[in-house]
């Protein structure tokens, strides 16, 4: 039997004061991507939701961030099993959308290519790149009217902004920038960077695509909150590998993510009301 794709935890640890402010239904929905053991959010223990696209990733789960109620889905799984290039992007942002949430901000971890970002670093990507193939970037081609959805801007300005301003309000520098997506799951070449940087890729990663345009078609407000967890190829300071300190510098970016989204979710949830 087929199981409803609705959210399947309903958010926990409600104190008295946050009770009122979370009457309505979560607004945010978070997709947490590498890292998301780092970020004390709770493991989606449910089946994953099923949907018209198949299942999600994981269920949704509900999580207090900030005192307010959020959704998660956890992108690779609750084990963190699934690849880039066979996550199941359309059941996500289709069980996201379902749930009823207005924003959707993304947590993804890149490498970092532009001169000066480090790992460590987090940035709003302002524009992508696509250098993926082959995956499932749409949710038309069920019969319904083709749509040529507008994409000039990937990443919902507005969004964008209460992102860079929960930053400020935790004194984070964050940089902006163009990532580029590639397909995966083998990290690229050398001379592969060197053309996203001729591009004009400040990082790069593999999961912003198709998941921002997946949100653009369902009118979902999507923005991306990027953590640098290593130097892409080519990029380390004395030839060093690509994984060296990885554990470190993902433990220092996602702190760095939970601290901007504890002053992010309650902006976000003011704004909607
Ligand atoms: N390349 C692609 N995706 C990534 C990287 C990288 O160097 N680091 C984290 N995600």
């Amino acid at each position: 039997m087929k199981r409803k794709s609705r959210p399947q935890a309903a958010p926990t640890k409600r104190t008295a004061a946050t009770r009122e402010a979370s009457k309505a239904r979560p607004v945010v929905g978070l997709i947490v991507g590498s890292g998301f053991a780092h970020l004390a959010l709770p493991l989606p223990a449910a089946a994953p939701a099923e949907t018209p696209y198949g299942p999600t990733s994981s269920a949704l789960a509900g999580a207090a961030v900030g005192g307010r109620d959020v959704w998660c889905l956890a992108r690779h799984g609750a084990a963190g099993s699934i690849a880039p290039h066979a996550v199941n992007y359309r059941a996500n942002v289709w069980a996201l959308h379902a749930a009823g949430v207005r924003w959707c901000v993304a947590i993804n971890v890149v490498g970092a290519i532009a001169p000066g970002f480090a790992p460590g670093e987090l940035a709003i990507p302002d524009q992508l790149i696509d250098y993926t193939a082959g995956r499932a970037a749409t949710f038309a081609g069920r019969g319904e009217a083709v749509r040529h959805v507008e994409f000039t801007e990937p990443f919902d300005p507005e969004l964008r902004g209460y992102v860079a301003a929960a930053a400020a309000d935790c004194g984070l520098g964050i940089r902006r920038g163009v990532y580029g997506v590639t397909e995966g799951p083998r990290l690229e070449t050398a001379a592969e960077i060197d053309r996203l940087e001729r591009d004009g890729c400040a990082m790069v990663g593999m999961t912003a695509m198709p998941e921002a345009v997946l949100a653009r078609e369902l009118g979902l407000s999507y923005a991306i909150c990027a953590a640098a967890v290593n130097y892409a190829a080519g990029r380390a300071p004395q030839g060093a590998s690509i994984h060296a300190e990885l554990d470190r510098y993902l433990a220092v970016a996602m702190s760095r993510v939970a601290r901007l989204l504890k002053a992010l979710i309650p902006r976000l949830h003011d704004a909607a009301m």
